[in-house]
């Protein structure tokens, strides 16, 4: 009698153990590794772990999340990333400044994002202590170093040449750098119709670093409509409608960067690089909110001020009852349903979402591969 149960708890965790395996093997077999880069539309709480103001580690951040607690995302509850992550069957990845990121975590990728920095170094400085996207780099080399010691030089290879990446870029450069005071230095140098240019070839060199790093599908998102943010409604809009200025930098930079991904694409001889048009993306439910469900896209579920444009969202500032309701969790960035809604075209999307293709195609060629 005692042997049986003995027998049978022996026989239970036996096959408890075998799923656990099985569990992970397919996993590992499935999954490919996904690396983050950017600012803080990406950023899953690296600026945690720095000196900086530019953070969301407080609440009412995270209020949606599943566990109900800040974790640095910029975001009510999932960010883009995560969503991509989940609906890819993936683990969501882990900042690259926590120490969680090691061992058998590191095949899961890695995010290295940073709020507050942009294509250009000087882009963010009044946020001090931010990773700059060449250090973003670095530490994607070094990430890679580590892998190599966790499961040899030609799987990390394989790795990261099967991975996918995701690029969130250039609206910073504008917002905290450009248009971040009157007469800033950079809108002295250059006319905006100069700028964007300048800005668009910095970003090719960071592109081209980040290929020579191994990557081989990498979807880099564009600006969104960075004059209908509520801050900039707040800041520098009169009657509600979007900020002339910035909306000129976002329409120019856009097509600009598609444009760049066509010619690196056709350096390479391969389409790598695959633009997001999150602008016409959020541009869709900024011009028709009821129609996607939204009962606002001009006033932030969290802030003060007009439109809840002012300032940060802190423990102090207004909130909504209902995030589902609101294009923009904060003064800036999007409420987690409207980032599904742009994580659904990126998947789906026409070519005028995504360009040369969505990500559901870029699945289907890396299967067959
Ligand atoms: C930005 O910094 C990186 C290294 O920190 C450097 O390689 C690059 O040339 C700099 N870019 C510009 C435009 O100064
Ligand atoms: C990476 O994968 C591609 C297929 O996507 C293959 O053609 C190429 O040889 C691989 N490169 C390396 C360095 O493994
Ligand atoms: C995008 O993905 C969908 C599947 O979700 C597909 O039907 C469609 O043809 C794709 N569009 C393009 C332009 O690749």
């Amino acid at each position: 009698m005692i042997n049986l149960v003995e027998n049978s708890r022996f026989y239970l965790i036996f096959v408890f153990v075998l799923a656990l395996e099985f569990n992970y093997l397919c996993n590992h077999v499935e999954g490919k590794a996904f690396f983050v880069f950017g600012d803080s539309l990406v950023d899953n709480g690296n600026n945690n772990y720095l000196a900086t103001t530019a953070r969301a580690d407080a609440p009412p951040y995270g209020i949606d999340f599943p566990t109900h607690r800040p974790t640095g995302r910029f975001s009510n509850g999932l960010n883009i990333p995560d969503i991509i992550s989940e609906k890819m069957g993936w683990e969501p990845t882990i900042p690259y400044l926590s120490r969680e990121l090691s061992g058998q975590k590191l095949l899961v990728g890695a995010n290295f994002a940073s709020a507050g920095v942009g294509v250009l170094n000087d882009t963010g400085i009044q946020f001090v202590n931010i990773i700059r996207i060449y250090e973003q780099l670095n530490f994607f080399r070094q990430y890679q170093q580590r892998l190599m010691r966790e499961i040899g030089a030609t799987e990390a290879k394989k790795l990261v040449n099967e991975s996918l990446v995701l690029m969130t870029l250039g609206g910073n450069d504008f917002v905290n750098n450009y248009f971040l005071v009157p007469y800033s230095i950079r809108s002295q140098q250059y006319s905006i119709q100069d700028y964007v240019p300048f800005v668009i070839s910095e970003y090719k060199k960071v592109l081209q670093r980040l290929y020579e790093l191994g990557p081989r599908r990498v979807i880099v998102t564009g600006t969104g409509p960075l004059g209908c943010v509520p801050a900039e409604l707040a800041l520098h809009s009169n009657n509600g409608e979007c900020a002339e200025q910035l909306q000129l930098a976002a329409s120019l930079f856009n097509p600009q960067l598609v444009q760049m991904i066509d010619e690196l694409n056709q350096d390479i001889g391969t389409d790598v690089f695959v633009a997001a048009n999150t602008n016409q993306m959020h541009m869709d439910f900024i011009s028709n909110p009821e129609q996607f469900g939204f009962q606002t896209s001009k006033i932030a579920c969290c802030g003060q001020g007009p439109y809840n444009g002012l300032g940060l969202c802190t423990p102090f500032s207004n909130l909504c009852p209902n995030r589902d309701l609101y294009v923009f969790w904060d003064a800036f960035h999007p409420s987690e349903r409207a980032n599904r809604m742009i994580v659904d075209q990126i998947f789906g999307g026409s070519t005028t979402y995504m360009h040369p293709m969505n990500l559901s195609t870029i699945v289907t060629l890396d299967s067959r591969a």
